[in-house]
């Protein structure tokens, strides 16, 4: 069901968590590129998005790839990351973030977070780098600001770049920067459930010309010069095409996203059984989605099975997300990280994109005060 028209609401249904944003000319755009007769990714188009996505963001170079897996494993390899090498990623990690740390051939090192917040834990990164440590992944997971300052300073003194996985975070704040601008690279995915969409698609951004331009290479088959290797990784014209009239309306998606959040934080009892997930004071959330916190895994627990009840279950349960070292795939891997289980064990996830009509917004407002009020109500007594 399409959750945008408040006339076909319906609330025995749970409300849908991709947005699909309403036309804004991408269709004149893809037409464009048409005529141009041009639509492999070597097409004029391809450029022009680039600098637009550079512009948007503030850096000097954007690279547009097929997928935030291939801007992930393009920024590993021209980071220098080989075979065998060890990568630093946090144990909040979904499965896309470490995947190809295994593409590479390198080994992943999974680290706790700062407890109570998304950044890499300074003590368990500085414990975990080797003499093979050669890159390591921060994470705005959920759109929510990583402010690893403490950790990036360590890593800045063995030499050691940091590469952000900002897949989920276009628009969010840290420390006043844009997630994605901070490290040496960040790498984006335009998949259809991000806040820039063009299906399937991504981009690398950097200040790094030099970077740029091995991601630049790597990514296009070494432009065919037979002297660097490659792989082809390019983002098709009609995909630039939707990115580059998406692009313009980023900016009013963030404000929507952030009105929304805002009205059901509103609704929240203050000191009640449910609050957001914290940041500092010049963080800001994209809200890919609006994430709460709750004071036990235990209410977390009752919450989101009664939400999940009244149609509207939390991220967290929808998706089954857990710490990295849970999936089979990465069980070999693991450590200790109390601090990702509490995060994972009490934290619910709900979508407050601009497709909720204002019946959708009410609806799941009410779903969430009301029932996190009654679970306060039940702990007093
Ligand atoms: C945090 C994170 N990293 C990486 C990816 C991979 O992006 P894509 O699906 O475009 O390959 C995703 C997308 O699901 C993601 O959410």
């Amino acid at each position: 069901m399409t959750t945008t028209d408040p006339d076909t609401f319906d609330a025995g249904h749970p409300v849908e968590d991709r947005y699909s944003p309403p036309a804004c000319g991408e269709l004149d755009e893809i037409a464009a590129a048409m005529a141009d007769g041009r639509l492999s990714g070597g097409a004029p188009i391809l450029p022009v998005y680039e600098q637009a996505l550079a512009a948007w963001f503030g850096t000097r170079r954007a690279v547009a790839v097929s997928s935030g897996t291939s801007a992930l494993h393009a920024a590993l390899i021209a980071a220098g990351v080989r075979p065998g090498d060890e990568v630093i990623l946090p144990a909040t990690a979904p499965l896309p973030t470490a995947m190809p740390i295994l593409t590479r051939g390198a080994t992943p090192v999974i680290v706790d977070i700062a407890p109570g917040a998304l950044a890499l834990d300074p003590a368990s990164v500085s414990a975990k780098i080797t003499g093979r440590t050669r890159a390591a992944i921060t994470l705005p997971l959920w759109g929510y600001p990583a402010d690893d300052h403490a950790a990036a300073d360590i890593l800045a003194a063995a030499g050691i770049p940091v590469i952000e996985d900002a897949c989920q975070a276009h628009g969010t704040k840290i420390r006043g920067r844009y997630a994605g601008t901070i490290g040496l690279a960040g790498c984006f995915s335009t998949h259809d459930r991000k806040l820039l969409s063009t299906g399937e698609g991504g981009f690398v951004l950097t200040d790094d010309g030099k970077l740029a331009d091995r991601i630049d290479y790597y990514t296009h088959l070494g432009h065919l010069k037979g002297d660097v290797h490659g792989t082809n990784y390019k983002l098709a014209a009609p995909l630039a095409a939707i990115g580059l009239r998406r692009l313009q309306r980023l900016s009013s998606q963030l404000r929507q996203r952030q009105a929304n959040a805002a009205r059901i934080l509103a609704a929240l009892e203050p000191d009640g059984a449910v609050s957001e997930l914290g940041y500092g004071p010049s963080d800001a959330p994209n809200y890919y989605t609006l994430v709460l916190t709750t004071t036990s895994p235990d209410t977390a627990r009752s919450l989101a099975a009664s939400l999940a009840a009244t149609g509207l279950p939390p991220d967290s349960l929808r998706y089954g997300y857990r710490p990295l070292y849970h999936q089979p795939l990465f069980a070999s891997y693991a450590a200790p990280c109390p601090a990702a289980e509490i995060l994972a064990a009490t934290t619910l996830q709900f979508p407050v994109h601009p497709g909720l009509s204002p019946a959708s917004l009410q609806w799941v407002t009410d779903r969430i005060a009301s029932i996190s009020q009654g679970h306060a109500g039940r702990r007093q007594q």
